[in-house]
């Protein structure tokens, strides 16, 4: 006997990264920050009295709200926090789209949308990006042409790592007529000699919602905390779509504690980026086709006379775990790699030099 609405039993569920647990495996694959998060998180979970947890927490995270909000010299009404990155793409989609609308997107992407797309019973449109990974010409208008109501962007990209200006993201804005939801999981490791504002997107756009997350930047995705940004037209109908009590005490403190230690969240973004120059100048050397990321995590095509999938399979027997997908025509002679400690690097660039 099958249970499950229809749409549930016609879809597949999200394939996550590998996750093993194992003490030689070097994890290259899912985009963590690889240094640990600040001691100022171990100081608050070790310091966390849990008498605190006989009560139920600040419903909408109070104190971290109004720090975020602060941050990003923001009002507290502009700022959700959520129970990871991916509970605010939920709930998004169970917000602004009815099931008989569509979300859009521009492919490759994040493969979440689908799956939470599919979840939610609406239908997906996608349009293919340029061969630079840029975004299609009349965008906004292709946006508007397919009736999307809500339109996932991640910037920088994923899988490649490239950035959207941020003019283009405004133009994208004005022209599109449902939610643009600015997916910036990443912008941290971005190079800060890049202008890019999003706090000005969301002063600008009432239909901007951004997406920012403790799990990369923070070195906390263990954690599952992020939060959204935007105009209080977009975050008052969230806040009624959330779980009463979204994120838990010891999450929100521990949080808190690393989003206020700015000096060493930066000082890893900074590591991560010279070690990303680090890598890709190798790789190219090594005769890889590698795009220039913003991220921190590099998209590398194999030297024509490799197999992408045979690469992965070897580095794997190796104990280097990186990302191969195989179910993007476009990705199948590519390998996205996690950029890791200068060890780490050292490691994956020698297991690739003897294949
Ligand atoms: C593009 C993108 N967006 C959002 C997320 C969600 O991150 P989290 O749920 O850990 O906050 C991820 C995680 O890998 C991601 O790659």
């Amino acid at each position: 006997m099958a249970y499950e609405r229809n749409n549930i039993a016609a879809m597949m569920g999200y394939v996550p990264g590998e996750q093993i647990d194992a003490p030689d495996i070097l994890k290259l694959n899912t985009n963590e920050n690889p240094y640990p998060p600040s001691p100022s998180v171990t100081q608050a979970l070790t310091a966390f009295n849990a008498e605190r947890l006989r009560q139920y927490p600040p419903p909408t995270a109070r104190n971290l709200q109004d720090s975020i909000a602060s941050k990003h010299e923001l009002d507290a009404g502009n700022v959700m926090v959520t129970n990871g990155g991916d509970e605010l793409l939920r709930m998004a989609i169970a917000t602004f789209v009815e099931t008989s609308e569509t979300i859009a997107v521009a492919r490759p992407t994040y493969t979440l949308y689908q799956v939470l797309a599919d979840a939610h019973g609406c239908s997906m449109t996608s349009f293919e990006l340029d061969s630079d990974w840029g975004l299609p010409e009349n965008y906004g208008m292709l946006l508007n042409e397919a009736g999307a109501k809500l339109s996932f962007l991640v910037n920088p990209h994923a899988p490649s790592g490239t950035l959207t200006p941020i003019q283009d993201i405004s133009a994208l804005a004005d022209t599109f007529d449902g939610v643009l939801l600015l997916d910036e999981a990443y912008i941290d490791f971005v190079d800060p000699d890049i202008a890019y504002q999003s706090e000005q997107l969301i002063k600008d756009h009432d239909n901007i919602l951004i997406l920012r997350t403790f799990s990369k930047g923070y070195s906390l995705a263990g954690l599952r905390m992020a939060y959204g940004l935007g105009s209080e037209s977009l975050i008052g109908p969230l806040m009624k779509t959330k779980d009463s009590y979204n994120t838990d005490l010891i999450s929100q403190t521990l949080a808190q504690a690393a989003l206020e230690d700015q000096d060493y969240a930066r000082d890893t973004w900074s590591k991560v980026r010279q070690e990303r120059q680090l890598v890709t100048a190798n790789l190219k050397q090594a005769g890889y086709n590698v795009t220039d990321s913003q991220s921190n995590f590099i998209l590398a095509t194999v030297p024509e006379n490799k197999s992408a999938e045979d690469i992965y399979q070897k580095l794997k027997a190796k104990d280097i775990l990186v990302r191969y997908f195989n179910n993007e025509k476009r990705l199948e002679d590519k390998l996205r790699l996690t950029i890791g400690t200068p060890k780490e690097n050292r490691r994956l660039l020698n297991a690739l030099s003897t294949l």
